[in-house]
């Protein structure tokens, strides 16, 4: 990336929902988009990042009314929560905006304005349901009833959580307002649509032009061409919490139709801050760059209606939306039963920030797979990779520099000490380019490789021997200046990852930026300062601590269904219950330590005070075994009894509340209704070993 004239680029991340807090699964995107405006910054480009809270829609207005407040208290103390996570997390974001603001009203009214002047707004009659009690239109969320397909109960109104059918809430059995509990009512109402077939031409032009799109999403969306566009619904009527769309009182704007609106919103704020040109951005030819990180999930919304919109109200469309993954704890979906469902606060009381930004970087690709965070793995990285292989590089020769030269690293480096200092910045188009393409596991293994030849080389200097020798001053000279310089390319290298370290080692090393112009010649003859430790290894302790919290943090979280789904008819690019990723690698050493038997079901019954477990009586050819299975969702006791399975035999008794399990029997899926207990074929006899 050469610096000729500065590239002027605008980037967002996906807008938070202003109605529960941030969690780990959230961090994933706003710590990849932060690496890569740092990284865009550090290449001596203008690039500014906004975002915003998401503040309407009828969650956020539900909760408000739960808690007895109104829907803008609510908004401005999760603003603030939200604010207070990210800056927690390094998040410089460049403005942070909320959908319910002047500028988005006046933004979103204006785009619809347009729109509707140029004939893309149609008027229809439709028919909700609607909660006779509560006196509102319910959205498919907020109804729930039994399946039409499977007859599987207490699904929502849009898709069936156990047999994966769509359909629409008046389709639903005994269908229920998940508000008041009242049975809906259907109404008519009239609302208005945005005509996306309008843009059919422009917007295959736009998904299939190279760039625009991840190749696999371009895929998915010429699929959704074939189904053919349909209209958008964009109003909801009051009660609502948004903004009543103009000359129509009481509709209002669906969250959906503000949310993006409230990237521009938000940078319109930055603009007035500090005087930045407006328009030079979203005017329709304008050389500026406009990119939006988002999860795979919200595609439809970026991908169609955001372009659709932008061209239709006469403004420049995207460069490009970058989709990103889910995040897996442990190779599962994160978890409220399992205690994995992890808030950021939790995270930031127990454990560096930098930790995880460097962990994700470690994990993240330009592609759109799920990234897993394993906790084992994380505290192995990040300890031997940021702790063991970078900050060890300052922290072996600091100590030289100050106490045997005065705090002065050398005037020159040896033709050993230069030819090495070469390597570590000849890499660097290589890692910019890693970098600009969202790369970021790749660059972290080249940076890695350098800090390795660092380590070496340090080892065969060994400057601690040549301290304690005679004459040695000029090699001990030459060695701790060499792995400071080598440092410092490779902190200039990672500041985009790990910004608060960066910013310590800014202090030691006597610098005032990380831009990588600066890199091209070594310092020499230059003042260092203190050494003082830049991090910390993870403790295993607190990892225990974070996940501890995290249960107790559950027991008093309630669930807020998500607004993003799907629109009707059109397949999600990504089904969220996808297949888990294959666990982390074994060997047949370890396999074979699990003694898994052949059980025989005897008896089975409930177990009245735990909503999960049945107790299992389990026949394994050596006598009884008890085990509490959490099972209970998927079946009945008595279809069990009698049934063969598989029982891990030896693992350690575990002590629960209402008696021992001495083993655990083997069962597939999900988890609630989907699960399926693990059974032999015909023949096998309980207590035989598998093998
Ligand atoms: O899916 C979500 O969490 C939405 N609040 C994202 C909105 S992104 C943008 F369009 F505002
Ligand atoms: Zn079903």
């Amino acid at each position: 990336m050469s610096a000729q004239s500065p590239r002027q680029i605008l980037v967002t991340s996906a807008l938070p929902y202003a109605n529960g807090p941030i969690h780990l699964g959230h961090m994933v995107e706003y710590i990849q988009t932060d690496i890569w405006t740092r990284f865009q910054k550090a290449q001596g480009n203008e690039c500014i990042y906004v975002c915003a809270d998401d503040a309407h829609g009828t969650p956020i207005m539900l909760r408000a009314q739960n808690e007895g407040i109104t829907p803008e208290e609510l908004i401005a103390r999760i603003a603030k929560e939200h604010q207070a996570d990210f800056a927690d997390f390094n998040i410089g974001f460049d403005q942070y905006h909320s959908t319910h603001s002047e500028e988005n009203r006046e933004l979103a009214s204006y785009i619809y304005t347009q729109l509707k002047e140029k004939g893309h707004i149609s008027r229809q009659k439709i028919k909700q349901l609607y909660d006779p009690e509560k006196q509102m239109f319910l959205p498919d969320r907020f109804i729930k009833g039994t399946c039409p397909k499977c007859k599987a109960d207490d699904q929502y109104g849009d898709n069936c959580e156990v047999c994966g059918a769509t359909y629409s809430p008046t389709e639903l059995i005994n269908p229920k307002s998940a508000v008041s509990g009242a049975t809906p009512i259907e109404k008519e109402t009239e609302h208005l649509f945005f005509e996306l077939a309008h843009f059919e031409e422009l917007l295959k032009t736009w998904t299939q032009t190279p760039g625009h799109l991840q190749p696999q999403i371009a895929n998915k969306l010429s699929e959704w061409f074939e189904t053919g566009l349909r209209a958008w619904d964009i109003t909801r009527d009051a009660p609502y919490f948004g903004f009543e769309i103009p000359g129509e009182p009481g509709k209002y704007f669906y969250v959906w139709l503000d949310a993006p609106v409230g990237y521009m919103a938000s940078f319109k704020a930055y603009c007035e801050r500090t005087g930045t040109d407006f328009d030079a951005y979203w005017k329709p030819d304008s050389k500026a760059e406009l990119y939006h990180f988002i999860g795979k999930d919200i595609i439809y919304f970026h991908a169609l209606f955001w372009p659709a919109m932008l061209a239709g109200a006469g403004f420049r469309t995207p460069n490009a939306i970058f989709a990103h993954g889910f995040l897996t704890v442990d190779g599962q979906k994160m978890s409220k039963s399992r205690g994995t469902f992890i808030m950021a606060r939790t995270y930031l009381k127990h454990l560096n920030p930098e930790y995880l930004r460097y962990y994700f970087a470690g994990k993240l690709s330009s592609g759109i797979d799920d990234i897993d965070l394993n906790l084992e793995d994380f505290a192995q990285r990040v300890n031997s990779d940021l702790v063991g292989k970078v900050v060890n590089i300052a922290s072996r020769c600091a100590g030289f520099v100050k106490k045997r030269f005065e705090g002065k690293l050398a005037p020159q480096l040896s033709e050993e000490g230069q030819a090495l200092y070469q390597k570590a910045i000849d890499a660097k188009p290589k890692i910019a380019e890693l970098y600009e393409k969202r790369e970021y596991a790749h660059a972290m293994r080249e940076i890695m490789a350098i800090a390795d030849m660092a380590n070496e080389y340090i080892d065969q200097t060994a400057p601690w021997v040549l301290a304690k020798e005679e004459g040695k001053e000029a090699e001990l000279h030459d060695s701790v200046s060499t792995g400071i310089n080598l440092f410092r390319v490779l902190m200039t290298y990672l500041a985009p990852v790990i910004p608060a370290t960066a910013e310590k080692a800014q202090a030691f090393l006597n610098l005032d930026n990380w831009q990588w112009s600066s890199i091209n010649k070594p310092l020499l003859n230059h003042a260092i300062n203190k050494f003082k430790p830049l991090m910390t290894r993870v403790e295993p302790e607190k990892i225990q601590q974070m996940l501890d919290d995290t249960q107790k943090d559950l027991a008093q979280q309630t669930v807020v269904p998500k607004q993003t789904q799907t629109p009707k008819g059109q397949t999600a690019v990504m089904d969220k219950t996808e297949i888990e990723p294959i666990a982390n690698e074994i060997t047949i050493e370890d396999f074979m330590k699990i003694d898994l038997r052949v059980a025989k079901i005897v008896n089975a019954e409930a177990v009245p005070e735990a909503n999960k477990l049945l107790k299992l009586t389990l026949d394994i050819g050596l006598g009884e075994r008890q085990v509490f299975a959490g099972i209970k969702s998927a079946y009945e006791p008595e279809q069990l009894i009698g049934k063969l399975t598989v029982m891990v035999a030896n693992l350690k008794p575990r002590k629960m509340r209402f008696g021992l399990s001495e083993g655990m029997v083997l069962a597939a899926g999900p988890g609630g209704k989907d699960l399926y207990i693990l059974s032999p074929d015909e023949g096998a006899q309980p207590g035989m070993r598998v093998k």
